[in-house]
């Protein structure tokens, strides 16, 4: 869709909500869809829109993931910022849903499929959705300050697939797949998140949203999907590191959400038994949820 767009800096894109809700509403939702969504465990399905091809992209997250905070923390019209868009999910759920959007990424070739996902807009369409190729310390550039309603994203996990993968949640012989002991990093550029040590990961994703958080009105959300790691036998609280760089710079942690991927797993392998119990660290993740304080 960003095909016709020019980038200029900062962009020309709407962020007022465009929607007749109350003034006090937060979202658009009815109570009773309120109250559904107060339950702090979400199960995300997959759809066929979804890209589930590590080839593609390696990580990508469900569009009903992004869609569900663009409903919780938004109005129509208003502007949600992904800095690490990968395949573009966010954007996709901003189009569904008639909601502007500007996702960054560093590589040239994610960018090039977000737009690709993004449906044509007819003349008129006053919605925009905007793929940028560039680091995202360079956002404050594009966004005028607090015009951003949410910002949503799944940063990389540390150096997490800087490393052969070993499948070992996988069980038995299916663990030898077209996947077992591949690289599957997004890129080698020393910006990216993706090849990062987890102290020096926090640090620097901590320096990115220090430029990101005036941008934000205030009250307006940022949520951080994120998985803990285990490397040689420690566990590493990815996620604790997160919520102490947020809140160094700023942000106020508001939720954790428990995001149930058991309905993702399928023939998973045994780990540590019988003698050390490691929980098998595929089946849940954390969906942060910070806000800029009023
Ligand atoms: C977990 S993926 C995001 C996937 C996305 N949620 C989706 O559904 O496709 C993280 C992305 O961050 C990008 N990235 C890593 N470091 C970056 C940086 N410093 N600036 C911008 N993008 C970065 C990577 O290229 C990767 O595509």
């Amino acid at each position: 869709m960003n095909k016709l767009v020019e980038i200029t800096k900062p962009l020309k894109i709407g962020y007022k909500k465009t929607c007749k809700c109350p003034k006090n509403h937060i979202n658009c939702l009815t109570a009773k869809e309120w109250m559904q969504s107060q339950v702090a465990v979400w199960e995300l399905y997959y759809e066929k829109r979804d890209i589930r091809d590590k080839n593609i992209h390696p990580a990508v997250f469900p569009i009903a993931l992004p869609a569900k905070c663009i409903k919780l923390f938004t109005h129509e019209g208003e502007l949600v910022l992904d800095p690490f868009v990968g395949s573009g999910s966010t954007l996709v759920a901003a189009q569904d849903l008639n909601r502007n959007a500007v996702g960054f990424d560093l590589k040239k070739d994610y960018i090039e499929l977000t737009k690709s996902r993004l449906t044509q807009t007819r003349l008129g369409d006053a919605m925009q959705q905007i793929a940028i190729q560039d680091e995202a310390h360079n956002i404050p550039h594009y966004l005028e300050k607090e015009t951003i309603s949410l910002s949503v994203t799944s940063p990389p996990y540390a150096n997490m697939l800087n490393r052969p993968k070993l499948n070992k949640s996988i069980r038995g012989n299916l663990r030898k797949n077209k996947h077992y002991l591949q690289v599957q990093q997004y890129s080698n550029d020393p910006r990216d998140l993706g090849t990062m040590e987890p102290i020096q990961y926090a640090k620097t994703l901590g320096g990115i949203y220090r430029g990101i958080l005036p941008l934000m009105r205030p009250k307006a959300h940022c949520v951080i999907n994120v998985t803990d790691l285990w490397w040689e036998n420690k566990r590493i609280p990815v996620h604790v590191y997160v919520i102490q760089a947020l809140e160094e710079i700023g942000f106020e942690l508001r939720n954790i959400i428990i995001w149930d991927r058991r309905n993702l797993i399928n023939q998973a392998g045994i780990f540590g038994w019988p003698s050390n119990y490691i929980t098998l660290g595929t089946t849940f993740e954390y969906i942060l949820d910070f806000w800029r304080p009023p």
